[in-house]
């Protein structure tokens, strides 16, 4: 098959590694790409939202399937463009995407289906959304409807700060169409896990247990990022656990959007919320996790491309996925700054010495090739991946392999894992 997957970042570097290790995947092509894609994939040059050209790309070079990393593309309907032209599709369509380019839509599946979540109110008027916030008080979390690049939730400490929150989304121009929407919503407490499940329309497989850190700082302080590392699996998803979140989130979900004629094909991703061991739904991402995608593909055994294609076909009921005992840590390293401003274009060295170390793979999530020279470009830019028989040697690996790298430009956060290893 000739393959193409979809984006920029660690995530997709981890699945064309992945998929290049198929034995059915004949030419893998990425759009756009990185430096470190480039290794095992022909980069083109077309933006991953630029869902036209990617269309007209898949079409002429006779592209098999199309695996879309991020959810802007999908939100926008590329799926449902390439299928349409007869070209396969890893992804939902644009309606099924609704479950994450509108938290409302989302939540008012929750509630229908008796999904546990956070309560929570939708508002489209500055007037009745501070009504609401003046009978809940605070703490309470804002957020704008539509996709904001993760800039659109707001933890707000205090009825006031939440009052500005609604009124920079509903007033402000700062989120576009995203901020037409207001959704206010319980602040929720407790230990959060990424739980993914491929569907194909009716059947949904659980994939391995994955937790990522968000805030940039250590011990989980600071803002929050698009995450600063990963392990799986994740202790506080027990078999039990996920036997739950199986029958009270995802279950009752694929039914909601068959009943809502989208059926959901693809990859879903459940941000839930654990206290005392019962899970409620943050939120929903209709893609893979990054950096959660980074360690399951290390843990994974099984070949990854009949696992897309059974999600696209309808081919879940029977299929089955083998999964590593080890366990496996990514640590990310980001541009000094991140996830405020940062400079682009410092120099990166000792990848290969990183790689080098047995059980270890550097993902590239914004590097660039230039002069011979290996450039980081981007917020998030390298993933430092290790596999080894327990969460506590795979960090120590994964740390390893970080202090390999010489790149003076760039930071990680030291403590990835600290949660399970104690
Ligand atoms: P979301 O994009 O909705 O997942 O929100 C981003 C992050 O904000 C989540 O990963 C949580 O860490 C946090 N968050 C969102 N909603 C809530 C909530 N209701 N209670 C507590 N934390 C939340
Ligand atoms: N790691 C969080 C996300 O992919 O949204």
């Amino acid at each position: 098959m000739k393959v193409l997957v979809i984006g920029s970042g660690g995530r997709e570097h981890a699945l064309c590694w992945a998929l290049s290790a198929s034995s059915l995947v004949d030419a893998l092509y990425a759009a756009p790409g990185n430096a470190g894609m480039a290794e095992e994939a022909q980069c083109v040059d077309i933006a991953a939202d630029d869902i036209g050209t990617i269309g007209a790309f898949a079409k002429s070079n006779a592209i098999d399937l199309v695996v879309i990393g991020p959810e802007g593309p999908l939100v926008a309907g590329l799926a449902d463009l390439l299928e349409a032209d007869g070209i396969k599709a890893f992804g939902p369509s644009a309606a099924a995407a609704r479950l994450e380019g509108s938290k409302g839509f989302t939540k008012d599946i929750c509630a229908r289906y008796g999904i546990p979540t956070a309560a929570y109110g939708r508002f489209t008027e500055t007037g009745p959304a501070l009504d609401y916030l003046q009978r809940v008080g605070a703490p309470i979390v804002v957020k704008a409807d539509g996709l904001a690049a993760g800039k659109g939730v707001i933890m707000a400490e205090t009825v006031a700060e939440a009052e500005a929150a609604v009124a920079d989304i509903l007033d402000g121009d700062r989120f576009g169409a995203a901020g037409s929407e207001v959704l206010i919503e319980e602040w929720l407490g407790g230990e959060e896990a990424s739980f993914f499940a491929l569907v194909d329309g009716v059947t949904a497989l659980p994939l391995a247990s994955a937790q990522d850190h968000k805030r940039a700082g250590e011990a989980d302080t600071g803002p929050n990022t698009g995450g600063m590392g990963a392990y799986s699996p994740a202790p506080v998803v027990t078999e039990a656990l996920a036997g739950r979140i199986m029958d009270r989130v995802i279950e009752p979900t694929v039914r909601a959007m068959n009943e809502a004629g989208c059926p959901y094909r693809g990859v879903l991703y459940a941000g839930v919320m654990i206290a005392d061991g019962v899970p409620k739904l943050l939120e929903y991402n209709v893609r893979f996790g990054d950096p959660e995608c980074q360690v399951l593909v290390l843990r994974l055994r099984s070949d990854l491309l009949p696992a897309l294609l059974a999600a696209r076909e309808g081919g879940l009921k029977h299929f089955d996925l083998r999964w590593r005992d080890e366990a496996a840590l990514s640590v990310v390293m980001a541009a000094k700054g991140y996830p405020g401003a940062y400079g682009k274009g410092s120099e990166i060295r000792g990848i290969e010495a990183a790689d080098a170390i047995d059980g270890v793979k550097v993902f590239h999530a914004g590097t660039k090739a230039e002069d011979g020279k290996l450039l980081a470009v981007g917020g998030r830019v390298l993933n430092v991946t290790a596999l080894a028989p327990t969460i506590a040697e795979a960090q120590a690996k994964a740390y390893r392999a970080v202090d390999a790298i010489d790149w003076p430009g760039g930071f990680c956060r030291r403590d990835i894992g600290f949660r399970a290893v104690g």
